[in-house]
């Protein structure tokens, strides 16, 4: 049912911890599981991401795409972490089981939100960042399979 991706990074999640005074944190929860996820962004004067890590609690396959998406984005400038989608961490993955599909919404989310954050902090607009929903549940019919 998950490949072997999905169970590596679950069962030695990355980047699993906390950022002091980081430049942007980001939490999204899914109030239909009650899954629950943050994320920590510090980004250098260049608008690079230095270092990016997670908490989740949540089941598996939240906690595989968290420890995906955090290797996703470290190096990478905004621009380029803002067009990491939940699809492109799920094919790093290698997949997920359809019902596990809005799992890794969260961690789309939880960038968005982080970036948001950052943006916020800095008195900043980064183009094509909506303001982050903080549930991401109320957006789920609309996700892409
Ligand atoms: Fe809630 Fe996976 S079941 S995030």
């Amino acid at each position: 049912m998950y490949s072997d991706k999905v169970i590596d990074h679950f069962t030695n999640p990355r980047n699993v911890g906390e950022i002091e005074n980081a430049s942007g944190v980001g939490t999204v929860g899914n109030a239909k599981c009650g899954d629950i996820m943050r994320i920590y962004l510090d980004i250098d004067e260049a608008g690079v991401i230095r270092d990016c890590k997670f908490k989740t609690f949540g089941c598996g396959a939240a906690v595989a795409t968290s420890s995906m998406a955090t290797e996703l984005v470290k190096g990478k400038t905004i621009q380029e972490a803002l067009e990491i989608t939940n699809k492109a961490v799920m094919e790093a993955l290698d997949g997920l089981p359809p019902v596990k599909v809005h799992c890794s919404l969260l961690a789309e989310e939880a960038i968005h939100a982080a970036l948001w954050d950052y943006a916020q902090k800095n008195g900043i607009e980064i183009e094509g960042l909506e303001k982050p929903k903080t549930d991401i549940s109320e957006t789920e019919e609309e996700e892409e399979y």
